[in-house]
């Protein structure tokens, strides 16, 4: 028996046939309609709803089609992704080797994977400028939110590898396109291609199973550099044109943190200070003169909302910022859910205004109220979201008291900690201390850096010499893995308290 299902978006509507018990986020995802699914599809995150007419609002990866039905998908929702690059860049010359003698004005583009999202920056390589930014969200998205559910849709289905592979490369292949199409090059004119992004995410891109950095020991299939022709990767680039990808440390160090660590100009920073990228994974690394710690924590997807019940990624309609004083929702709409940012700040009022205490504990759900108006919104925490906030937070909390433990150093010695990334550029530094997510040091300790994982990338793209500095960089780092670390596991309980 088959059915009709016809999905309505932005005003244009598509008809599809299907099979009696077809899944229905399954048939969503087949017609690249970007949909949240943080949870890959297991019905525990309650993101993908869609409006079926007649059933109202369903769970679609637990919809199965019984009959026709017409299906309104969600508004596509702009999202708020950081590609800037920052002061503390160092230069280097551009030499981007033998590739940028196959066009007579040769371009490249810089990618960097992050699990979220896609930043792409166009460089012209005659002059090592970049000449544009893109931004996207990750279109493996709809696999999961985290890399252990993308790990695992790769795991689980059969053409799972490729498919992760398939379309990270067609979102490349479509900047491309566009760019040629707004400025009247060519695809031919661009011959080199360099990638930076988590392990996993490096690992989906040249198809390689990531399943190794799921379980113990979390030991990557590779973590060198990889120099490839990008026609043998389907990349659509000039015909001899190159593929490079940056170096990672380990499973959870990848070659986002490593380009970004490399891309500061030491000449320009503290002597010894933290780096912290904070996202589904805490990667982090002390730097003191004498040595480099590195390490990761799971700190889940809370802070991207997903597993949060009114949790969302920084998109219209999430409360981005938070005090006493009013709240900001990111497309000044009302208020439809909390992204990061806004949760951290909600959680440190609730401590000021005494509604959290130590352990975290809450009678009610806590309501957020406009404090200028005094008026209820739709959005609310639960003591269920608390405790995911207190796990994140104290998993990030935790490596860095690991790796300040090991390298004896207090935090008082610290010259600065630099916070990179999209979700430490927008967090209020205040609120994160408050919640006990970073170490109590004076304000102006902190610098919030940008995305270095996206100026890394450009770097590797400029200079062939950026990428042997990255490697050795990565022989200077010690690495500590804090899942077989007994001590973590002690001061994670301790920094579960507020
Ligand atoms: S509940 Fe459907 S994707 Fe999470």
């Amino acid at each position: 028996m088959s059915y009709k299902v016809k999905l309505y978006k932005q005003g244009e509507v598509t008809e599809h046939t299907v099979e009696e018990g077809q899944n229905l986020l399954q048939l969503i995802q087949d017609n690249d309609v970007e949909i949240s699914a943080p949870c890959g599809g297991h019905g525990t995150c309650g993101k993908c709803k869609v409006e079926v007419k007649n059933d109202g609002h369903v769970t679609s990866c637990l919809y199965e089609v019984h009959k026709d039905i017409d299906v309104v998908l969600p508004e596509e929702l702009e999202m708020r992704i950081l590609s800037s690059q920052y002061e503390l860049t160092k230069t280097v010359w551009t030499n981007p080797g033998k590739s940028a003698d196959l066009a007579p004005l040769p371009y490249g583009l810089a990618v960097d994977i992050g699990t979220t999202t896609m930043a792409f920056y166009i460089v012209n390589l005659l002059f090592g400028t970049v000449v544009d930014v893109k931004t996207t969200i990750n279109p493996q998205s709809k696999f999961g939110a985290d890399v252990i559910s993308r790990i695992n849709y790769g795991a689980e289905n059969k053409e799972g590898v490729k498919n992760l592979q398939s379309i990270l490369v067609k979102s490349i292949n479509k900047t491309i396109n566009e760019y040629c199409e707004e400025s009247g090059i060519a695809f031919d004119d661009f011959v080199k291609v360099s990638i930076v992004g988590n392990t996993t995410m490096l690992h989906n891109f040249m198809g390689v199973d990531a399943l190794p950095i799921a379980h113990a020991p979390f030991t990557p299939v590779f973590t060198e550099v990889k120099k490839i022709k990008a026609k043998e990767i389907g990349v659509k680039i000039h015909e001899e044109g190159e593929v490079v990808l940056s170096p990672s440390k380990s499973g959870y160090v990848g070659a986002d943190i490593v380009a970004g660590m490399a891309s500061l100009d030491t000449d320009k920073i503290g002597k010894k200070y933290l780096f912290i990228d904070i996202g589904t994974n805490g990667e982090m690394a002390l730097v003191t003169p004498n040595k480099i710690i590195a390490c990761a924590t799971a700190a889940g997807p809370a802070f991207e909302g997903a597993n949060i019940s009114q949790g969302m990624s920084a998109t219209n309609g999430a409360i981005a910022k938070f005090s006493s004083n009013g709240y900001e929702v990111i497309g000044n709409v009302e208020p439809t859910g909390i992204c990061g940012s806004g949760l951290i700040d909600i959680v440190a009022n609730m401590i000021d205004i005494e509604l959290l205490g130590m352990e975290g504990n809450i009678s009610e759900d806590f309501i957020i109220t406009n404090p200028n108006t005094s008026e209820k919104t739709n959005v609310s925490l639960t003591q269920q979201d608390i405790r995911e906030i207190q796990l994140a937070k104290s998993a990030i909390a935790s490596g860095i008291n690991r790796m300040m433990a090991i390298a004896e150093v207090d935090v008082s010695d610290l010259d600065n900690i630099y916070l990179a990334g999209g979700f430490g550029n927008y967090i209020n530094i205040e609120s994160a201390i408050r919640i006990g997510l970073l170490p109590d040091v004076a304000l102006e300790k902190y610098v919030q850096i940008g995305n270095t994982a996206g100026t890394g990338a450009v770097l590797a793209l400029k200079s062939e010499g950026f990428m042997m500095e990255q490697e050795e960089l990565i022989k200077k780092m010690e690495y500590i893995e804090l899942s077989t670390d007994d001590e973590f596991t002690m001061e994670f309980a301790m920094n579960m308290f507020f």
